[in-house]
């Protein structure tokens, strides 16, 4: 069947089978870093408080049409009344990092310019609370809330967004930097430069597929390695053995079968979504394939330029070695092979002429777009390897959805456990330079365009509560044992 098409496929590799394979027992290494996520927009709430200014997620959603359920993170989990209770949740898993991101417009409600203290005075209280629990903060810079007020001058379509993004990132750095040892400058830059800016699922709803992806993603790049630049120049002596990084959304392209087409689709799959962003980071400029196909598919289709910005030659050298370790939110993979009928679309997806399909053993979950994949993470972690010099790898996000928020969550519990234990046979079996893995979340909070239908916690929220009462479920204990044990005990 297809379970032995596949394990043979990545034969003469470990075999890949799905989940019939023996758990493997071990350890990981001693300072491996274990660690549970959120985000501002996500889990905040006090969306117009104490001087904050008004994000895109605060518009878009409040435009009332394009959120499942109609509803927004004006309260969400009210965690920036309520993060002393997040804090007590992190020390009862017994996780070593808190992976959490800094609102702009706490920071700079008009996006550049005037300081808001009061924003300054929540991430600052927040910090000192973990410290003085014993958790190590893991600060994202930006994780989709950008200030209307620079998406109303052309948000990350706009060649000056690399100079708001080096003002923003400096005041973190200025403020923050003595306690942060970690750094992650974008969030899945892929989501909101394609879902943002191409698809118009996402804030700010723009639609333009063929162009807005490219020149988004050019800005950013350029963006975080000031950013980088600017940590490093300027700031990294108060803390020097702090690191900084960026954070990709990364599916494995499995690919369908061992035909030479299709391997190359699953390696082309692989540079336009997770090569886009890497390649220029740690080898160099965009990758070959992308170079190639955008710009002759623009051309044949009658578009005057390359749709794929150039950069120049100082561009490249200034954004190559711009991340200290490779962040990956990982939820599961795809099976591909060549889509010879994608040749005369154009757009951001058609441009790879790469089509994807799940196998119909792969377990669901509670978004149309994750299914239970365990072996591709470890899949994945020696991909990483072989294609970046095997760069230090945190796992920043990883995952499962339920519609229910319910606390006996077994199905959770089979996630964590599968996908930790490949993640284990990576770095133990195949030598894979993994630091860190980071649960997605710390607790039910908003999906996005998908409101408070998908959840994601591994503590429930009851947001009919004004409380929000948290409560922790069973996969939060399971969690909690993986962490206590530092991996798998027989
Ligand atoms: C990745 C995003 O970073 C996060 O914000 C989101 O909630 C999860 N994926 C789940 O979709």
């Amino acid at each position: 069947g297809l379970l032995a098409t596949l394990a043979f496929i990545f034969s003469p590799q470990p075999c890949f089978s799905y989940n019939d394979e023996p758990l493997l027992y071990g350890q990981f290494p001693e300072d491996f870093v274990w660690a549970l996520a959120t985000a501002s927009y996500q889990i905040e709430g006090a969306w117009n408080e104490d001087g904050k200014g008004e994000s895109i997620w605060d518009r878009f959603s409040h435009e009332g049409n394009h959120i499942d359920d109609g509803s927004n993170g004006d309260v969400a989990c009210d965690s920036y009344h309520r993060y002393q209770e997040d804090i007590e949740l992190l020390s009862e898993v017994g996780v070593s990092h808190y992976r959490f991101s800094v609102a702009w417009t706490r920071i700079l409600p008009q996006g550049t310019g005037e300081v808001n203290q009061a924003g300054i005075d929540y991430y600052n209280n927040l910090i000192d609370a973990l410290l003085a629990a014993g958790i190590q903060p893991m600060v994202t810079l930006y994780h989709w809330d950008l200030p209307q007020a620079l998406q109303d001058r052309g948000g990350w379509l706009s060649n000056e967004s690399p100079d708001w993004f080096d003002e923003y990132a400096a005041i973190l750095f200025r403020e923050f930097g003595d306690r942060v040892n970690l750094w992650i400058t974008f969030n899945e830059p892929w989501v909101f430069c394609v879902l943002g800016y191409g698809t118009g699922e996402h804030a700010p709803g723009e639609k333009d597929l063929a162009w807005n992806p490219y020149t988004c993603t050019h800005n950013v790049l350029k963006s975080h390695a000031r950013a980088y630049h600017r940590y490093h120049d300027e700031f990294a002596a108060q803390n020097p053995t702090a690191q900084i990084g960026i954070t990709l959304n990364v599916g494995m392209a499995l690919a369908a079968n061992d035909a030479p087409e299709t391997i190359a689709a699953s390696e082309r799959d692989m540079n336009f979504n997770m090569g886009w962003y890497a390649h220029p980071l740690f080898k160099g400029n965009y990758p070959q394939v992308m170079i190639d196909k955008v710009g002759e598919k623009s051309e044949a289709q009658g578009f005057p330029v390359s749709r794929l910005p150039a950069f120049t030659a100082e561009e490249i050298e200034y954004i190559k070695g711009t991340s200290d370790f490779l962040g990956i939110n990982h939820y599961t993979s795809g099976i591909v092979y060549e889509n010879i009928n994608s040749i005369n679309d154009v757009s951001f997806f058609a441009d790879s002429d790469v089509a994807g399909f799940t196998d119909p053993t792969w377990y669901s979950s509670g978004s149309s777009w994750l299914k239970v994949v365990p072996f591709g993470l470890r899949v994945l972690m020696n991909y990483v390897k072989n294609e970046y010099d095997n760069v230090p790898v945190y796992i920043t996000e990883s995952g499962f959805s339920d519609k229910a928020g319910n606390t006996d969550d077994l199905g959770r519990i089979y996630y964590y456990k599968h996908y930790i234990n490949n993640l284990l046979k990576a770095v133990n079996l195949d030598g894979c330079n993994v630091k860190g893995y980071t649960a997605w979340s710390l607790m039910d909070n908003f999906e996005w365009a998908r409101g408070y239908s998908e959840y994601f916690g591994v503590h429930a929220v009851d947001f009919n509560d004004p409380n929000r009462p948290r409560t922790s479920k069973a996969s939060a204990k399971y969690y909690k044992s993986l962490i206590s044990n530092n991996g798998f005990v027989e």
